[in-house]
């Protein structure tokens, strides 16, 4: 992908951590992953790294433990962000809800919030077996309900808003690079 924004050769560095947030299936994922590549950016995925720490997966952490347990880990994982070099960092959907969380992340860099609309998490999440907050719940009315309980948290934390629907994730990624200048230093000339 081609970084029209940055100067041609040079690749640009995090002066701090970035955190993309939002709802499951607001396209966190794929658009860290897109955005780690156009600007050669390591990237975490906190879902990963936690589910790494307890050799299990999150499905079955919350099954066995519980969501608060679960919520746990998210801080700690934040916590443990201190000690590291300045990443992109893909969130699980309940990153922002502790206000504790909200603050580690705005003391550890810049937050992207992703939005989507009910309509649209609820098209891109039918086939979904994996979430477990999901489990049982997934009309139109039991996803527009915990979105709109969430979305003071997610606001709240979000340093960057951008809106994902009808996007393609390199659409997304060229809305979010000319916003992410406070964020990024000119590195070397490759
Ligand atoms: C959660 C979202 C999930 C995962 C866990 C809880 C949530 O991550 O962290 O199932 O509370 O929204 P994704 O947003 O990547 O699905």
């Amino acid at each position: 992908m081609s970084n029209p924004n940055f100067s041609r050769g040079a690749a640009p560095t995090l002066r701090r951590h970035l955190f993309l947030i939002g709802f499951m299936g607001s396209g966190k994922s794929t658009v860290a992953a897109a955005l780690s590549e156009a600007l050669s950016l390591p990237l975490l995925d906190s879902d990963a790294c936690i589910s790494e720490s307890l050799g299990e997966s999150i499905a079955g952490f919350f099954a066995r433990a519980g969501e608060e347990a679960f919520r746990e880990r998210e801080t700690a994982f934040l916590k443990s962000l201190r000690e590291s070099a300045p990443c992109l960092i893909s969130c699980g959907g309940g990153m922002a809800l502790r206000s504790e969380n909200r603050a580690l992340m705005r003391e550890l860099g810049g937050v992207i919030y992703l939005t989507a609309t009910p309509d649209t998490i609820f098209a891109r999440l039918a086939a979904d077996t994996t979430r477990p907050l999901l489990a049982g719940k997934k009309s139109l009315t039991d996803i527009a309900a915990l979105m709109d309980a969430r979305a003071a948290s997610y606001e709240d934390a979000a340093s960057i808003r951008i809106a994902t629907d009808g996007l393609r994730p390199e659409e997304i990624v060229s809305e979010l690079i000319p916003l992410l200048h406070p964020f990024l230093s000119e590195g070397e000339s490759r």
